[in-house]
């Protein structure tokens, strides 16, 4: 590990991914905005190494599951170890436990992370981990969707990707967040650039009428017609109240 990541700078917003694989980080998350952003210390990156917590010659970190079946499971007497040492590095962080169990991540939950002092993310393998770690230790399980992953490991770099970019500084005043998908519980409306005309595609005249009223109201139509086609469960919850913001 390099000084990059390896320690906790005072008040950055901080992750700490248990993992296995501590060498998939930062992987991805080493550039461009979010890479540039660990770089300027906006956010810190901690990998503990869950073989470190492991049981004898073997450092073993699974064992087969009580009442049998197929598969390992994560030990809780090695888990719990490695959930101790990580949480007295780096205390107040929210515990999660990444998992196609978990509750689907939402655009909200990561601003309320985001806001937070950073996570503490456990990155399964194998079957799953003792349910007892997390329970004695209160995990969040989270999902980023509905199809089963060979690990955590992608499931964090998701989740710390879309926190970083809503940190204060992450994102030039360019990229705005105002208008991006979720943000007002609608998807976000097409975009177009230069040529004027492609392949015989031309660029909605609206856009190029320079009447901001108009344009503006044939974004929000757009939102609203690609959401209702692609995601009438936005629709739904937006006629409830429960806005994404
Ligand atoms: N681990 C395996 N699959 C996953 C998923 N869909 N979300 C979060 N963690 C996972």
């Amino acid at each position: 590990m390099t000084d990059r990541y390896a320690t906790r700078p005072s008040a950055s917003w901080h992750v700490q991914v248990l993992t296995l694989f501590p060498e998939m980080f930062p992987g991805p998350l080493g550039v461009s905005l979010v890479g540039t952003a660990l770089d300027k210390g906006l956010w810190s990156l901690e990998t503990i190494d869950i073989r470190d917590f492991g049981i004898g010659r073997h450092k073993s970190v699974d064992d087969t599951p009580a009442g049998g079946g197929a598969g390992m499971v994560m030990r809780a007497d090695v888990l719990g170890a490695a959930i101790d040492a990580a949480r007295l590095n780096a205390p107040g962080l929210a515990p999660v436990y990444l998992s196609p169990r978990g509750r689907p991540l939402t655009q909200a939950r990561v601003r309320e992370f985001a806001d937070g002092p950073g996570v503490m993310m456990l990155a399964g393998r194998f079957e799953g981990v003792d349910q007892r770690v997390i329970e004695h230790h209160g995990l969040e399980e989270v999902s980023i969707g509905d199809y089963v992953l060979s690990g955590g490991e992608l499931a964090a770099l998701v989740v710390v990707d879309a926190c970083v970019r809503l940190i204060d500084g992450v994102l030039g005043a360019k990229d705005s967040l105002g208008e991006e998908s979720f943000e007002a519980g609608l998807l976000e409306y097409p975009h177009y650039t230069r040529p004027r005309e492609w392949e015989g595609h031309a660029i909605p005249d609206v856009l190029l009428s320079g009447d901001h009223r108009r344009i503006a109201d044939w974004r929000r139509q757009q939102a609203e017609a690609l959401t209702r086609a692609r995601r009438p469960d936005l629709i739904a919850n937006r006629a409830k109240g429960e806005n994404n913001d």
